[in-house]
């Protein structure tokens, strides 16, 4: 198949880029195509004639839309836009990724796929924008929801958590937001299948399994042999950042797992991830 990938560079494109080499790709990142600019996406698009479009571009510095809330809507909504009228105009299959942080975090017991969109920061608001384009425009879509990414080489919370605990022997870790850890890896895997399901609709696809942030370092503390670390709990309040997260957005794979398709629990996937990129 003909598969367009926006935001190609990126952690989640660069793993597509693996997972999907038997099919001819083509890749749209910055600075050589801007999905801010209608002409010039539009014009890629209907010289490509893809299948399908991956939409993985965004503005992703969760407080840097915070700071910036209209560059957050600019790229996250109005690009979005953009790329679903492109969609729509060459007749190709969109798959736009999407997030927990369009939810507000307060359900105890997470987030159906069903659920509707309550965003509490720019970064969910212009991610939320961008689901209600997708939705509007394109006939065939799939909308996958996922959840604090991590990736090979990519700045992340692993390797943050990581060289602080070997620079200074503790790492303080907010205890009150709640979520899935995915890794891309697993991911790209996951979409490489719905994309061949013609299964249309939202996804939440994300690690099996739910933690808080402060669990989630404990365990690469563990699996990284760093158990002398002093791992201390805090309250995200305590945590000054420009961005409020959700506390609670866990989300609950329902759709996926109704045509088979579900990712590994988190411990598995994080283990994996940290033999095969961190401790080798
Ligand atoms: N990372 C997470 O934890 C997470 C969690 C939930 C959902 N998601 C969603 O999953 C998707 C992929 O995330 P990711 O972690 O792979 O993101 P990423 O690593 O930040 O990659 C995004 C890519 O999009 C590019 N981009 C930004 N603005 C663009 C523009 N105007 N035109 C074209 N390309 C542009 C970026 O280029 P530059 O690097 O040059 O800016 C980057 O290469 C995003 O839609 C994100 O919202 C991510």
């Amino acid at each position: 198949m003909r598969i367009l990938i926006t935001g190609g560079d990126g952690q989640l494109g660069t793993a597509l880029q693996q997972t999907l080499s038997d099919h001819t790709l083509y890749l749209v990142d910055l600075p050589d195509i801007d999905i801010t600019k209608r002409q010039i996406i539009s014009k890629y698009v209907q010289g490509v004639q893809p299948e399908i479009v991956i939409h993985c571009a965004a503005y992703t510095d969760v407080d840097g839309c915070a700071r910036n809330p209209a560059l957050a809507y600019e790229v996250n909504g109005l690009g979005t836009q953009n790329v679903a009228l492109a969609c729509q105009e060459a007749g190709s299959i969109m798959v736009h990724l999407s997030t927990n942080e369009i939810f507000a975090g307060n359900s105890f017991r997470g987030y159906e796929e069903w659920m509707a969109p309550d965003p509490i920061n720019p970064y969910g608001h212009s991610k939320a924008a961008a689901e209600a384009f997708v939705k509007a425009l394109v006939p065939r879509f799939y909308i996958v929801r996922t959840a604090w990414l991590y990736a090979p080489g990519g700045r992340n919370f692993i390797h943050a958590i990581l060289e602080r605990a070997r620079n200074t022997g503790e790492v303080k870790v907010v205890a009150d937001e709640i979520g899935n850890p995915t890794y891309v890896r697993d991911l790209s895997e996951a979409i490489g299948k719905l994309i061949t399901t013609g299964q249309f609709g939202i996804y939440h696809l994300v690690n099996e399994g739910t933690c808080s942030r402060w669990e989630f370092a404990n365990e690469i503390l563990n699996i990284a042999g760093l158990t002398d670390t002093l791992n201390l709990p805090i309250l995200s309040r305590q945590y000054k950042r420009a961005s409020k997260p959700p506390l609670y957005s866990s989300l609950l794979n329902i759709t996926g797992r109704s045509i088979g398709i579900t990712l590994c629990p988190w411990q598995e996937a994080l283990n994996r991830f940290m033999t095969d990129h961190i401790l080798h």
